[in-house]
This record gives structure tokens, C-alpha cells and sequence, in this order.
């Protein structure tokens, strides 16, 4: 059974204690809006594709009177959901009216190096980047956001980033609901911070140089949660992301009623899984099913808050760890918790599809270590040298992988096509979600154990514990050149920026 740390559970309490104590939050609860369903660029009906992609500085309202200056994809913050199919050819046309150059990363798409968007490939000010992207690869939830060598935290902070949905033929014909924005919702989560003003800020202090980013307020789809949305009787699909810069954010519903997850980053579970809760990181999607056949009202729920408060950290052993399922199941009505989106029902709406839960996906096999050929060991460095704070703004790196922070201009390992590895991942101090470019791999253990059910399928972003150590096996299906090598990298996005990151190519 996978357990999380106390160190992880005070991050994600540390939310709903910041929450309450601002008092604009405190009416987010009396009047709830509406559920945004982002826009959707629909490309799976044509096998050749064009999407338009257009990054400018703009202001958002997030609700409540807390706006900001902010990045937005075709629109004021965050992108279009881009909707794509199992081997199609997609022309993405990517205009930057920013001030200043960034990129577009293709987070979960297995594409060759030279069209992954990493931060070789800046689009600079009143240019247009053109990749072609072939999709060869499985039904999946992915996302795109930008991807600045040292600037990564700050432009998805401010918006560049958007969902984006990989069908295939299996997917297309399963019986799961699919009927975009009424019983199948994209749902983006992230956390901000708003000033007294209302006025969305990105100021580090110096425990978030260490720890991440962490906001007082929790957005979905680009605004101050908890919202509603209208459906029909009958299961509810949600694909989630947590598109936070460090944050980790339980989900559970009210009523105590299990989710069922479906998928994890790189595709379907060979069969739903029953959780009472779940824990998602950043940079991590979770397909999720809620049963809604025979209730009314579901409220989902973030949990960010367990009994300790945050003094008992220092007063208990490191090693006193928690079952966050357990936990959820057994303390989940006298959490503090907040409500994200309630799902109500209208007798109006038709029932959309097939109101039973399937008993197979797909088919999943064991993943299976003796194929791979080789071990390499990755560890996670909090600490280079200088203080963080010390650091910033010089544009120098303090964190590093394997004594070495992140350096544009150095290939930290070389990799052959198709090669089955496994890589370890281990964690001086603090969690870290460690995320690869390029590919989906299989989690083999984490801190030594077989990962919970839910984790066993396709994965890209993985959770490594604080001083604990998680293991992968993974093989890599394009090539990736030394002028566009893929990354690894922690996906709290300080990290990323302050040097916790490494690259690759990959070769015949
Ligand atoms: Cu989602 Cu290298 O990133
Ligand atoms: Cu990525
Ligand atoms: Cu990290």
C-alpha cells in the first residue's frame, strides 16, 4: 500500500489553513459559479489538422474580484482544450505576441525531440513556431505549457498552459460517458496567490524557493473553485490535471462515495479502481469516474487539510507516515475540506450514456524488468552549495540531479531507441514529482514496494518521496538530437527553474 508523508500532507494542508485566512475565499462558498468548459479545438474527425495557437499578455477575472495581469492561449488565461486522434498529423501554428520569447512543451506527447517544444526551442516575440506533430500513441489526457530555460514557474503561473486529449480507436468506442462539457469535463486545478488588493501575485518567499510555489486560493479551469455544472443522471467522467507550480491537491467527494480511476497520465488502467481519495501532483492527470445513478447532488471536494496542524512536524519522527486513502476514508467527514465543483442534476438533460461501470479498459501488461538493460540512478539535490535566496535572480542554480544543476549546454545521458531502462529516482530531502519528456513509462516500486493499483498503469510524472526513492522501467520511441535533447526534470516548477533538471537524446 502506497503511503504519503507527513511532509505531504502539511503541503497540501498547508492551502486550506492560507485559505481561510484570506477573506475574499470566504465568499468563493455563498454564490457558486458555473464550471468553465474551456474551449475545444476538436481535430478528430480530419486525419490532417491545424491548430492555431495564440500566446498574449491580457488581464483575467478569476471571480470574486481577484484578477491579474496574465498569459492566455487564445484568450485571456489558459488555453483551448485541443482535441486529437491516434495517428493523425497535426500543423500547429504557434504565435508569440508576447514581450518576451518562451516555448510550448507538449507535456505526455510522445514526439521525435525536435518538435517537443523543451528550452531549446524559444519562440521569440512576433514569431511563429511551426512543429508538425505525428500522433502515434494511446488514448490519453496530456497538457501543453511553456517551458523557458529558468522562466518556466513564472509563464505557467500566468497562464501558458491548456489540456490536451489524445482519442484513439479504443477510446472512441468504449462505452465511458463521453459528451464533452456535460458528462465529461476537463478539469484544470491550480493554486494562486492573490494579494489584499485582489490582485494575483508570484512573490517566493524563501520557504518557497524550497518547497514550491504555494497560493492561498484554488482555481478550476481558470476560476476560484467551488463551482457547479449541470448534468445528466448517470456516471460523470472527469479528467483531471494539476496544473499547480508545486502544489499536490487531494480530490474526494462528500458523500464519501469512492472515485473510480480510470487512467492515469499516458492512458486507460486495465480496469476502474476503486479509491476513497486521491492525491494528484503537479504535472500529474488522473482519469477519474463518479457515480452519479442514484444521488442527486456530488460534491467534490478538495482535501488539503489533516488533524495535525503544521507544529506536529517537528515533534514527530520522520519516518510516521499515513495512509492518505485510509485517511480520506476514515477522517474524511471531520476534514476541513473545500468544495471544488458540485456536480448537480437536471431531470431535463438526457441521460448521455450507458449508465453502468465497465469491468475491463484495456489491456495492460505486467510491466516486466527483464527487458531492461541497463539502471540509471538519479539523485534529487536540494542543495548545491548557495542558499537559495541567496541565488535568486542571479540566475544561478542551486538544486541539482546527481551533484549537477541543469546546464543547456551539457547532454547528462545518452540513450538508444527502444531500449528498455529502468531509472531510480531518490530523493535527498523533500517530495519531488520527477516527470520525462517523450515517452510513458511504468512505476515498479516506490520506496521499495509495488505501487498502489492506481499508479500501475501509464505514467510520465511520478512522485518521489521525501528521502524515499521511486523506480521506473522506460523506453523511449523517437529520437531526440543533442540540438533538441528531451528533459527530465522535478515538476515543481521552482525546482525545474532553480537547476533540478537533466537532458537527454536519444539515438538509433
Ligand atoms: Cu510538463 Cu518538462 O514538463
Ligand atoms: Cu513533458
Ligand atoms: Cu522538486
Amino acid at each position: 500500500m502506497h503511503t504519503i508523508s507527513r511532509r505531504q500532507f502539511l503541503a497540501l494542508s498547508s492551502a486550506t489553513v492560507m485559505a481561510s485566512m484570506f477573506p475574499l475565499s470566504l465568499r468563493a462558498q455563498s454564490t457558486l459559479r458555473p464550471l468553465p468548459i474551456p474551449r475545444v479545438i476538436d481535430m478528430t474527425a480530419s486525419s490532417e489538422a491545424t491548430v492555431n495557437l495564440i500566446l498574449r499578455e491580457s488581464n483575467h477575472h478569476f471571480g470574486e474580484g481577484l484578477s491579474g495581469t496574465t498569459f492566455g492561449i487564445n484568450g485571456t488565461y489558459l488555453g483551448p482544450l485541443i482535441r486529437l486522434k491516434n495517428a493523425q498529423a497535426v500543423n500547429l501554428n504557434v504565435k508569440n505576441l508576447l514581450a518576451e520569447s518562451t516555448t510550448l512543451h507538449w507535456h505526455g506527447l510522445h514526439v521525435p525531440g525536435e518538435v517537443d517544444g523543451g528550452p531549446q526551442q524559444m519562440i521569440a516575440p512576433n514569431t511563429t513556431w511551426r512543429p508538425t506533430l505525428e500522433i502515434k500513441q494511446r488514448a490519453s489526457f496530456n497538457w501543453y505549457h511553456a517551458h523557458p530555460c529558468g522562466k518556466t514557474a513564472e509563464h505557467v503561473y500566468k497562464g501558458l498552459a491548456g489540456p490536451l486529449i489524445v482519442e484513439d480507436s479504443d477510446s472512441l468506442a468504449t462505452d465511458l460517458p463521453h459528451t464533452y462539457g456535460v458528462d465529461d469535463f476537463v478539469i484544470v486545478l491550480q493554486d494562486k496567490m492573490f494579494d489584499d488588493q485582489g490582485k494575483m501575485s508570484y512573490q517566493l518567499t524563501e520557504e518557497m524557493l524550497l518547497e514550491g510555489f504555494a497560493g492561498n486560493t484554488l482555481l478550476v479551469n481558470g476560476v476560484l473553485s467551488g463551482v457547479s455544472a449541470q448534468t445528466p443522471r448517470g456516471w460523470i467522467r472527469l479528467r483531471t490535471l494539476n496544473a499547480s507550480n508545486a502544489r499536490s491537491i487531494g480530490i474526494a467527494l462528500a458523500n464519501q462515495a469512492p472515485l473510480w480511476v480510470i487512467a492515469s497520465d499516458g492512458g486507460f488502467l486495465s480496469q476502474p479502481v476503486e479509491v476513497a481519495g486521491l492525491a494528484i501532483h503537479a504535472g500529474e492527470r488522473y482519469e477519474v469516474l463518479l457515480d452519479g445513478t442514484n444521488t442527486t447532488t456530488l460534491d467534490l471536494l478538495s482535501v488539503l487539510e489533516i488533524e495535525e496542524g503544521p507544529e506536529a512536524e517537528e515533534t514527530e519522527p520522520e519516518e510516521d507516515e499515513t495512509d492518505f486513502a485510509d485517511l480520506m476514508g476514515t477522517g474524511g467527514v471531520g476534514l476541513p475540506s473545500k468544495l471544488l465543483i458540485r456536480f448537480i442534476q437536471d431531470p431535463l438533460l438526457p441521460v448521455a450514456s450507458s449508465a453502468h461501470l465497465p469491468q475491463r479498459l484495456i489491456h495492460l501488461p505486467p510491466a516486466d524488468t527483464s527487458t531492461a538493460l541497463r539502471q540509471r540512478n538519479f539523485v534529487l539535490n536540494m542543495n548545491l552549495g548557495a542558499a537559495p535566496h541567496q541565488l535568486q535572480g542571479t540566475h544561478q542554480q542551486s538544486m541539482g540531479i546527481n551533484g549537477k544543476a541543469f546546464d543547456m549546454t551539457r547532454i547528462d545521458e545518452q540513450i538508444k531507441r527502444q531500449e528498455m531502462e529502468v531509472w531510480r529516482f531518490t530523493s535527498e530531502d523533500e517530495v519531488h514529482p520527477m516527470h520525462i519528456h517523450g515517452t510513458s513509462f511504468r512505476i515498479l516500486r516506490v520506496n521499495g514496494a509495488p505501487p498502489p493499483e492506481y499508479m500501475q498503469g501509464w505514467k510520465d510524472t511520478v512522485v518521489v518521496d521525501d528521502g524515499g526513492a521511486t523506480e521506473v522501467l522506460v523506453s523511449f520511441p523517437h529520437l531526440a538530437n543533442h540540438r533538441f535533447p528531451y528533459m527530465y526534470h522535478c515538476h515543481l516548477l521552482e525546482h525545474e527553474d532553480m537547476g533540478m533538471m537533466g537532458q537527454f537524446t536519444v539515438s538509433n
